[in-house]
């Protein structure tokens, strides 16, 4: 019922030539199917390239924050209104904008309003920090984040979110969450989105993502409630990400 993602974010890597060098390597491995739903996300700059280099395929195309202000005086700030038409998806609130550049709930939520108005579909990742984890936290982290980044978001378009939960200690770690930690999260998110949007939560895609790879997919992405991930280092490289396409096919 729920068509799984497979979700490439590139971070602050690839210029615009080794973007499309990177899709042209993707469009030769990945086997068109009807089955998974993938996307890349590349940096800001390289995107109209990108879109152009995906012309013709499957592949569907994101990007990595937005503004939610249309417009304005907000110097190096890019608008969800500039990216709808540009962009399938948009990854909000990643942990790396959240503790890095300060980002908070509150804008997180105005980001996913503004990108669902636009007709952009959200990548919302959540996820606790180790400390929170190891004090046990870690549910209550998720229940605060969920309540707070969807204020104000229907039930309607909620199901165009994607939620990602990404353990902040699983990130460019190597270190992933096991399959089964992983699945019982997941499931607990779902839990949550029921309380608050009934059987439509059903419907909700929730992704896994920090240290996916070729060797722990398969066994992450078999999981009953998990639905794709979200892959940061290894969708740097196009046979990686691949194989890790054909495990979500599996
Ligand atoms: P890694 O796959 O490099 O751990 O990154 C995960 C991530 O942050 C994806 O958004």
């Amino acid at each position: 019922m729920r068509t799984p993602l497979i979700a490439g974010n590139w971070k602050m890597n690839k210029t615009i030539g080794e973007a499309q060098a990177l899709i042209e390597e993707l469009r030769s491995l990945l086997p068109a199917n009807e089955s998974v739903e993938i996307a890349v996300c590349p940096p800001y700059v390289a995107l109209t390239a990108a879109k152009a280099a995906l012309a013709g395929s499957s592949i569907k195309l994101g990007a990595q924050n937005a503004h939610p202000e249309p417009k304005g005086a907000f110097t190096g700030e890019v608008s969800v209104t500039m990216l709808a038409g540009l962009v399938d998806y948009v990854i909000i609130g990643h942990s790396e904008r959240r503790q890095l550049f300060g980002e908070s709930d509150v804008f997180v939520n105005a980001k996913v309003r503004a990108a669902l108005a636009v007709g952009l579909n959200p990548i919302l990742c959540i996820g606790e920090t180790l400390a929170e984890n190891e004090a046990g936290q870690t549910e209550a982290v998720l229940e605060r984040q969920l309540r707070d980044d969807l204020v104000n978001v229907s039930a309607e378009s909620a199901a165009r979110v994607t939620i990602a939960y990404e353990p902040i200690w699983a990130i460019g770690t190597g270190r992933a969450a096991t399959a089964a930690d992983a699945q019982q999260r997941i499931a607990f998110i779902r839990a949550q989105l029921r309380q608050k949007y009934g059987a439509v939560a059903d419907s909700i895609r929730i992704q896994y993502g920090g240290s996916v790879t070729p060797a722990n997919a398969e066994e992450i992405l078999s999981q009953p409630d998990i639905d794709g991930a979200l892959v940061g280092g290894a969708s740097l490289k196009a046979a990686d990400f691949a194989a890790i396409v054909r495990a979500a096919l599996k």
